[in-house]
């Protein structure tokens, strides 16, 4: 049975930062809040005029994965994009991705389990590869979140942010890359965080940006010890289903939702905060595109290097979670 390798890692961000302070002057909210309960320090904020579309992230993260892994377009056999932003209801993300990346022997579709997008993309990638139905699949996280923010609304807008991250993955004979995929879901918990039908326009300071009639909505508190006791519960399972202890980790690449989140996280897993990745600081959440966005920036700063064993771990609306361990092999920074 072929292994998954990630050979691949890209990832694109908008070029408009707002900060807590630019914040400040949108909703009652003050630098000091958000970092202490969040960590967050900006985001980034996809504009109109600039087309930072939801398929223009994905397709610029695309390619970046595309060159480290030295994979054409016309190599690519499916496009899966995780994310709950696409620019229409209709077409997926993925399709328009594939028209800008000329990917035309690809199968193309979208995923939808909130923030664990990506994780669930990987594990369906993964799934294809074992099976032999795919030999080279590109696997995106993309979202333009601060489309879907209610801007009055200071317990959600602070928390946001655009982005998209990627990787290629490629079927190979060698034993590693990824060990095993795990994805579970709770609908009865859907309404903790969801999308309503809404009209506010983004205030003065935010002209320039898409806004769609709809607003999210979250019970911050209950979402967050449940975050966490997902988040540990099914790492707890890729390890124990692998036969490893949390010393054989090297790096946790965490979904980017929260500081704190993530401190209680490794807390219940008992690995230090040092063998976390985190720049929620620089990006918010992210949704979909926060692991991969975390994956490629660690990738390229050398914080995973080849054989380490790598843990990715989400969480997000539906309720959905998951967590992919990997064993890293070396990619070609191009
Ligand atoms: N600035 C200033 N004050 C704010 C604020 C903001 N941006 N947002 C909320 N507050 C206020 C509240 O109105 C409340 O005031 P009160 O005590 O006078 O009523 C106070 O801060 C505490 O609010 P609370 O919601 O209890 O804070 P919290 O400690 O739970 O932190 C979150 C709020 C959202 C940061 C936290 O619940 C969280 O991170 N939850 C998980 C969210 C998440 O990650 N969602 C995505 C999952 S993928």
């Amino acid at each position: 049975m072929p292994f998954a390798h990630i050979t691949g890692t890209g990832s694109a961000v908008p070029e408009r930062i707002l900060d807590n302070a630019g914040l400040e002057q949108i909703v009652d909210t003050s630098d000091e809040w958000i970092t202490r309960r969040t960590g967050i320090k900006e985001r980034r904020i996809a504009m109109v005029d600039k087309n930072e579309t939801t398929a223009a992230l994905g397709a610029l993260a695309a390619r970046r994965a595309m060159q480290m892994a030295g994979v054409s377009a016309d190599q690519i056999d499916t496009i899966i994009t995780g994310t709950v932003s696409a620019d229409r209801i209709f077409p997926s993300a993925a399709c328009m991705i594939q028209k800008e990346i000329e990917a035309f022997n690809a199968a193309a579709y979208d995923i939808s389990a909130g923030c664990s997008g990506f994780m669930y993309a990987l594990d369906i990638a993964n799934n294809n590869i074992k099976a032999g139905m795919s030999k080279t699949c590109l696997v995106i996280g993309a979202e333009r979140l601060t489309t879907l923010v209610n801007w009055k609304d200071r317990g959600t807008c602070v928390l946001l942010g655009d982005g998209a991250g990627a990787a290629i993955l490629q079927n190979r004979a060698e034993p590693g890359g990824i060990l095993s995929t795990h994805i579970k879901s709770d609908g009865r918990y859907w309404d903790l965080l969801y999308s309503d039908s809404g009209n506010d326009p983004p205030p003065e300071l935010l002209k320039g940006l898409a806004s769609v009639p709809f607003h999210l909505k979250m019970e911050g508190n209950r979402l967050f010890k449940q975050a966490v006791s997902s988040m540990a519960g099914i790492a707890e399972t890729a390890l124990v289903q692998n036969g490893l202890t949390r010393e054989d980790i090297q790096l946790v690449i965490p979904h980017q939702a929260n500081l704190r989140i993530i401190q209680a996280v490794a807390e219940k897993l008992k690995i230090p905060m040092d063998r976390f990745f985190t720049n929620v600081h620089k990006y918010g959440n992210t949704s979909s595109a926060s692991i991969p966005l975390a994956m490629d920036e660690a990738n390229r700063s050398s914080r995973i290097n080849h054989g380490d064993i790598v843990l990715l771990v989400s969480f997000g609306a539906g309720l959905t979670w998951g967590a992919t361990l990997l064993k890293w092999a070396a990619t070609n920074p191009g």
